[in-house]
């Protein structure tokens, strides 16, 4: 069957991006998006999180944020959902506008500031069912906030029962609150209030978002007090507010950049976090992937599994179909009976700076 959203995508991307991403999100409520075909090699799965998946690619923070289309999202391709930022108290975010597009460039320029509906309906919205593929959500705290600290030992314990994992998410360039667990002492206060937490019967794993935009020294620090807390996994990355020279179209918009042009920086930094962990915990890469060689890529450079929202907005849930495909080819071609044999295969071939 043709793809929709070549159809769509003229359509859509004639309007402001928020209001493309609401009809979109009304689009995936009514049903009106078919589902991709499910035929994943088995060469595909992984195991994350103690848990078995059809395949590596899931789909990352901030376009579900108020958890209306997770359970539509597994049929789009992916075997792993992560809702959210969701922050304890409604809030409205950013001035509007406030997202941009940059088509030359592949990117997304964003200064959402973590809008959202709030835990509470939140909460509500995931009532029911748990969905058969892996939950993740996403959370952060009230850029008002007078102790983020608070906020996320609050969410922690409301969404525990919820989730597969918890992801803190503490390197948002847009809000107010977005980086102070960027520090390493104010990070280890965190983890300790939060290892001390009563995470009811099947705890969800707690998982880390960092930001690229730090220095090898600081994620040095970071990484330590995140595995000395016995942290479960490590996301890698966030969007970037550098704006690299190669791009082409308007970037001087506030905000964080994603799409193509953060491809580079998040994989670099990605192989460094594999350096540094030695495979302590499972890394998932995600930062301008919009291809299966790109996805290769950060799997080859230490990632268990990858996530996207960039390459959406470019190519529809298509995407995720053909990444796993070409994964599949790719693998067969290096003699990868699995993915996992292949994940950091690049690092004992990538020179370490002392
Ligand atoms: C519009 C928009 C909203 C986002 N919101 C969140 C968020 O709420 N929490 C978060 O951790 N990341 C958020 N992200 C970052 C993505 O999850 C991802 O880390 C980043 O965009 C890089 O991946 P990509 O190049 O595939 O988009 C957002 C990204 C975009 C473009």
């Amino acid at each position: 069957m043709a793809d929709p959203f070549v159809f769509a995508k003229p359509f859509l991307h004639m309007l402001d991006p928020e209001r493309a991403h609401e009809l979109t999100l009304r689009a995936l409520e009514a049903n009106l998006v078919p589902a991709q075909p499910q035929v994943d090699e088995p060469s595909i799965a992984i195991d994350l999180f103690g848990r078995r998946l059809h395949g590596p690619v899931g789909l990352a923070a901030g376009f579900d944020k108020n958890a209306r289309v997770f359970r539509r999202m597994y049929a789009q391709g992916f075997s792993f959902v992560e809702i959210g930022g969701v922050t304890p108290r409604p809030q409205r975010g950013n001035p509007r506008p406030r997202v941009f597009r940059l088509p030359e460039d592949g990117a997304i320029i964003n200064n959402m500031g973590f809008p959202n509906d709030g835990a509470e309906a939140v909460v509500r919205r995931l009532g029911g069912e748990r969905p058969a593929g892996m939950l993740g959500i996403n959370l952060a705290s009230n850029g008002d906030s007078a102790d983020p600290a608070e906020d996320f030992a609050g969410l922690v314990q409301r969404f525990s029962n919820y989730a597969d994992y918890l992801t803190l998410d503490i390197s948002c360039p847009n809000s107010a609150n977005g980086k102070v667990f960027l520090e390493p002492a104010r990070l280890r206060d965190l983890m300790a209030r939060l290892g001390a937490l009563d995470r009811g019967p099947v705890p969800p794993k707690l998982v880390a978002k960092l930001s690229p935009d730090i220095d090898d020294a600081l994620l040095g620090q970071l990484i330590e007090v995140l595995l000395e807390a016995k942290i479960d996994g490590i996301i890698v990355a966030n969007t970037t507010i550098e704006r690299p020279e190669t791009l082409r179209g308007n970037a001087s918009m506030r905000g964080g950049l994603s799409g193509r042009p953060l491809f580079a920086r998040s994989t670099a930094m990605l192989a460094q976090v594999a350096h540094l962990t030695g495979g302590a915990v499972p890394l998932i890469g995600v930062g301008g992937i919009a291809s299966g060689p790109q996805a290769y890529e950060k799997i080859r450079a230490g990632a268990t599994a990858v996530q996207l929202y960039t390459g959406l907005i470019y190519g529809g849930t298509a995407l995720v179909t053909r990444i796993k495909r070409e994964l599949a080819v790719l693998l067969m071609r290096d003699g990868y009976g699995t993915l996992s044999e292949a994940v950091g295969t690049a690092r004992s071939a990538r020179k370490v700076s002392p």
